[in-house]
């Protein structure tokens, strides 16, 4: 099985609806609806009641998404263990898959970023807002995406964190100082304005749930993104 062929570099700009924002009656339709809106990438928001107070979907939605839409499917695990499901996940047709930094995720961070690169996925690696750049300094060399969180995950519909920009700059230098590739994506109230401020500080990759699924006109929310 192998994953998503690398189509994007970090210069190109990325939009990624979140399918945690839309009807779950009709994951297939809501996937389709953001493809024609001109969504590049879909973020599955992968939840389990333990790293997160909330849950979400499991492998099951996301062969339901694969198997009814083609498009590049971001996965973005907020589980305890994620190398324990890593299997199921790359099966369910994953094409890149993030996984967290912070202990309560319970993972040998290096081995598990290293088994979905064997796999041929995309890794990513996720800091939530309270956790400091330095955490993810060791793996900054074995990733393809580097992905800030703007809120504290769990929920959609929170707002924007500009403090955590930093990050995103940190994450830049890093990149260049040591001619790597990996996007930077941001997670978390982002819409047109916070877009505009995170793609300021060097993210190229724009997570957004309620502002394009919750949008009257999804299109002009998804192209407001972009060009922000
Ligand atoms: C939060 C998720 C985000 C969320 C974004 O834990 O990781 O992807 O769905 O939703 P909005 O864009 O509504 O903040
Ligand atoms: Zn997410």
């Amino acid at each position: 099985m192998s994953c998503g062929v690398k189509k994007w570099t970090f210069q190109d700009r990325i939009v990624a609806p979140s399918l945690l924002a839309a009807d779950f009656g009709r994951v297939g339709g809501e996937t389709s609806r953001a493809i024609n809106a001109g969504a590049d990438w879909m973020h599955l928001d992968v939840m389990d009641g333990h790293f997160v107070d909330n849950i979400s979907f499991g492998p099951a939605v996301i062969q339901a998404v694969h198997e009814t839409n083609d498009i590049f499917l971001d996965v973005h695990l907020m589980i305890t263990r994620p190398d324990h499901f890593l299997p199921r996940f790359i099966a369910a047709g994953a094409d890149l898959i993030t996984v967290h930094v912070e202990p309560e995720a319970d993972h040998d961070v290096a081995a598990t970023l290293k088994s979905i690169r064997d796999a041929n996925c995309k890794a990513g690696l996720a800091l939530n807002p309270a956790t400091p750049f330095d955490a993810v300094l060791p793996y900054l060399d074995d990733i393809d995406l580097l992905l800030v969180m703007t809120v504290v995950p769990g929920f959609g519909g929170q707002s924007f964190m500009s403090e955590v920009m930093p990050k995103i700059e940190a994450g830049v230098k890093y990149r260049s100082e040591n001619k790597l590739g990996y996007h930077i994506e941001v997670d978390g109230g982002i819409g047109s304005e916070t877009a505009a401020i995170a793609s300021a500080a060097g993210a190229n990759v724009f997570v957004a749930g309620s502002s394009t699924f919750g949008a009257p006109d999804m299109s002009a929310a998804v192209l407001a993104i972009r060009e922000a």
